[in-house]
């Protein structure tokens, strides 16, 4: 942390005593008024839910700059990297801080390869659940009883612990969503096939059957290796600050990745892919574009609560640039599968186009979001609704265990407690039943 020469004074219209506060720099982005001490020389907490102003620590992994539309992972333009990279040497940037040579490459595909196998035991932990559970509430299960059954890596405190959760958990999630998965429907679990890639192999895992020769589509394997590169991390996002404070109390890595993934289900957060495509659906049933007018009405009238899900985003005040990516992969798979003329992307367009025009998203700098286009994509591969978030979950567990893993490594990391501003009932008596 490098301290300004710039210094924040905290004068007090009451005359109480002025109170000078360090200001840190960061390497980009807003620099940040250091309030640790606040307490002991005032007396005063800050308030700030939502977390508007606040920044909850300090970080090397991701960049935002909301205002621009752009994304960095440990430096490094998510398009540069959705473009010449794979999932796998992302994960390698994620969690070592660079991306990885040829040898280290290989080297490090191989081990999470050699993971992907879950303990045969996990099968029988999913059958307890119904036929029909939500993809995300079999997720939380499984991910949290994963502690259950790797307990050689539980150990938070131990540097080796932690790389093989997290390698582990990097491995292990593909087969976990496949299997969720093919519970739901019925069908056999297809083990994982390690000369796959790491998307092919979850895409064969998902749609294979022992019946018949399954054939990964180049241009699917791309196309999801895409969306796992671009929802891999997000900084401090609501998912992520969870899987931190929850780390925080040293609880093991597993534990910490499955209160990501309960975070991440909300549609305000991982679940809004799922959340905009059944609103297209909606609107394509009620009419498709002719009634878009109708909906955008709706959206904007204070009192309805509709949402238009996949646009807005608490840091991007411009366009999201996964979200152009996804685009652009979104017409690929498209074409692929010979659904150019598709009625749901179309109309997601047409959408898109009116949003951006109207005074009330433009007013609020309301753009689309990563989510806007994912949910098109995946349906196109096959990927049903309620497995979106999952998918979501997939993709961002590596972010999470980088960012658990730094803050974990970081010897001065304290446990999170935020404070209150207490509204409630001030100190009263209890009164025997008969009297209250
Ligand atoms: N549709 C209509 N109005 C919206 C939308 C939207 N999608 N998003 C924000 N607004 C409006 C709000 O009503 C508010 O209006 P007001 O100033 O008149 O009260 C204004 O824009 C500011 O919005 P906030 O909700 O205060 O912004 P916040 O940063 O708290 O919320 C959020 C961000 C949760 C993402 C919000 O935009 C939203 O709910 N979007 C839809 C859900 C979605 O797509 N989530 C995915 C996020 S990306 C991700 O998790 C991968």
């Amino acid at each position: 942390m490098k301290a300004s020469e710039t210094k924040a004074t905290l004068s007090f219209s009451n005359g109480g005593q002025n109170v000078e506060l360090p200001i840190y720099k960061g390497t980009m982005g807003p620099d940040v008024i250091d309030i640790r001490k606040l307490y002991a020389q005032t007396g005063m907490f800050t308030y700030d839910p939502g977390f508007m102003s606040t920044a909850s620590c300090e970080s090397a992994i991701t960049y935002i700059d909301g205002d621009k539309g752009e994304l960095l992972y440990r430096g490094y333009p998510i398009e540069q990297l959705a473009t010449n990279c794979d999932f796998l040497e992302t994960c390698h940037l994620l969690l070592y801080g660079d991306l990885p040579n040829a040898e280290q490459k290989t080297t490090f595909t191989k081990l999470v390869t050699n993971h992907t196998m879950v303990n045969e035991q996990m099968q029988f932990f999913l059958r307890g659940f119904r036929r029909d559970a939500h993809p995300m509430a079999i997720m939380t299960g499984l991910v949290g009883a994963m502690s259950a059954f790797y307990h050689d890596s539980t150990d938070i405190t131990n540097p080796k612990h932690r790389e093989i959760a997290a390698i582990r958990l990097i491995a292990k999630m593909p087969t976990l969503v496949a299997m969720a998965y093919k519970y739901t429907v019925g069908q056999p679990y297809m083990y994982p096939k390690n000369d796959l890639s790491y998307a092919g192999n979850f895409l064969h895992m998902m749609f294979a059957t022992p019946c018949e020769e399954y054939k990964v589509s180049p241009v699917l394997e791309r196309a999801l290796d895409r969306i796992f590169i671009l929802h891999a991390d997000h900084e401090q996002n609501a998912s992520t600050s969870t899987v931190r404070l929850c780390g925080s109390s040293g609880t093991n890595p597993f534990a910490a990745i499955a209160a990501g993934v309960a975070c991440l289900w909300g549609p305000a957060h991982g679940g809004a892919n799922e959340a905009a495509l059944n609103m297209l659906y909606d609107i394509q049933k009620a009419g498709g574009v002719e009634k878009i007018g109708e909906f955008i009405k709706q959206v904007k009238d204070k009192n309805s609560s509709v949402k238009l899900m996949g646009f807005g985003h608490r840091v991007y005040k411009n366009y999201d640039p996964r979200a152009k990516l996804m685009q652009e992969t979104c017409r690929e798979v498209l074409g692929e599968l010979g659904l150019e003329n598709d009625p749901l992307f179309k109309l997601a367009m047409a959408l898109e186009k009116i949003a951006l025009e109207d005074e009330y998203f433009v007013s609020r700098k309301l753009y689309p979001n990563v989510d806007f286009y994912s949910g098109i994509v995946q349906r196109a591969i096959g990927i049903p609704v309620p497995l979106f978030t999952a998918i979501f979950a997939l993709a961002r567990t590596v972010g999470w265990i980088a960012q658990l893993n730094e803050m974990i490594g970081d010897p001065d990391y304290k446990i999170g407690r935020p404070r209150q501003l207490f509204e409630g009932s001030s100190k009263r008596d209890v009164k025997p039943i008969a009297q209250r």
